[in-house]
């Protein structure tokens, strides 16, 4: 038997889109009242009037982005007046690149090697005589949020949503653009233990074939991601749960194999499921030199394949202790001047 030989075809799974992290559901039970309260920041800009600003915040995996993108999906099919513009500033680490992913959107081209005002320009001609709301998703990763100011000269009538987990990050936000946002706070609460059982059961409806799972193992791992807040850890089981079972050639999912994935997830720290590939490599550095110097740290992660600067990095390691899983602690002027110690957190 070769190893690409596939034993039986897979039967559990029907729709593997299903269980990707952006997917967005047509229906998004437990959030009428947030997506309606989008929906009304949004509202004035179809009457040519102002719309509100929002700072949309709460813990990780509660539905924040998936809500948002519900009503601008909602909004392109309602109208072309009101232009849906959805940033997710991860990886983005300037307003060039800002910018540029804003133009990718509206079609506009030949942005390479042009200046940020430049490419701001084209939006700007881009948008003239339109509405538009821009949607900030991960706002607090974005170092400097000063851009935040040309961007609400870019129309007359928008509106801006900034999203985070992170609710301190208004706290960072430069007074000047804090008064002329005006933003209004919208909380996103964590999910009771029923509501994550009912939106587990209705994504295994959409993502399995019907009778795979047992409604008494969707408790179970409802349980599991209840204990951890965020809903990506219950579809993550659920959706490995299938492999494993597919792989197995079972055509049902087992207690087994749930039980099996539970203890991979149990191993994890909470929010490790939502890092990205760089904070996973940073943390794996400071792993191997526990308490080192971060210029050592630095190295360290270099030289497993990480590509950031030096001062990106440093940003990055200050999330790390902002979510929790690093301690810093600056040492006293030595040799080369003030440096920081990282370790890890148990
Ligand atoms: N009410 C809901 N109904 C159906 N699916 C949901 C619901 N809430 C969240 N989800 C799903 O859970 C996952 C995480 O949600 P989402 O990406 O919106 O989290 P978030 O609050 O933006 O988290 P983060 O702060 O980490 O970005 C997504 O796959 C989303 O589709
Ligand atoms: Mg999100």
């Amino acid at each position: 038997m070769g190893i690409f030989d596939v034993g039986k075809k897979s039967d559990i799974i029907k729709n593997e889109d299903a269980f990707s992290y952006e997917f967005v559901p047509k229906v998004l039970p437990y959030r009428e009242n947030q997506i309606q309260e989008i929906a009304n920041a949004i509202k004035p800009l179809l009457y040519e009037r102002k719309g509100s600003n929002l700072f949309i915040h709460g813990a990780p995996g509660i539905g924040k982005t998936a809500s948002v993108k519900w009503v601008l999906r909602e909004l392109e099919e309602t109208t072309d007046e009101v232009v849906p513009i959805y940033v997710n500033c991860w990886n983005l680490k300037t307003k060039y690149f800002i910018y540029t992913d804003i133009a990718n959107q509206l079609g506009i081209s030949f942005t390479a090697g042009k200046s940020a005002e430049h490419v701001l320009h084209q939006i700007k001609y881009k948008l003239k005589n339109k509405s538009a709301v821009f949607v900030f998703d991960e706002i607090d990763k974005i170092e400097n949020s000063n851009f935040l100011y040309q961007i609400l000269n870019v129309t007359q009538k928008s509106c801006v949503h900034l999203i985070s987990n992170n609710y301190n990050y208004i706290l960072r936000i430069d007074p000047r653009i804090k008064s002329r946002l005006q933003l209004r706070s919208l909380e996103f609460k964590p999910y009771s233990l029923e509501e994550i059982e009912g939106i587990l059961k209705e994504r295994v409806k959409l993502g399995l074939r019907a009778g795979a799972i047992n409604p008494l193992l969707i408790k179970l791992i409802a349980n599991v991601t209840h204990k951890k807040g965020d809903v990506r850890v219950g579809l993550n089981i659920i959706h490995e749960a299938a492999k494993l079972a597919e792989y197995e050639g079972e055509n049902r999912i087992k207690k087994e194999h749930v039980d099996k994935v539970i203890k991979e997830v149990s191993e994890k720290k909470p929010e490790e499921d939502s890092l990205n590939k760089d904070e996973h490599l940073i943390l794996s550095a400071v792993k191997k030199k526990n308490g080192a110097i971060s210029g050592e740290i630095y190295k360290e992660y270099v030289s497993k394949g990480g590509k950031l600067s030096y001062k990106s990095f440093k940003r990055y390691v200050n999330n790390l202790e902002r979510l929790g899983f690093l301690k810093l602690e600056k040492t006293g002027g030595g040799f080369k001047g003030k440096s920081t110690r990282i370790y890890l957190k148990s």
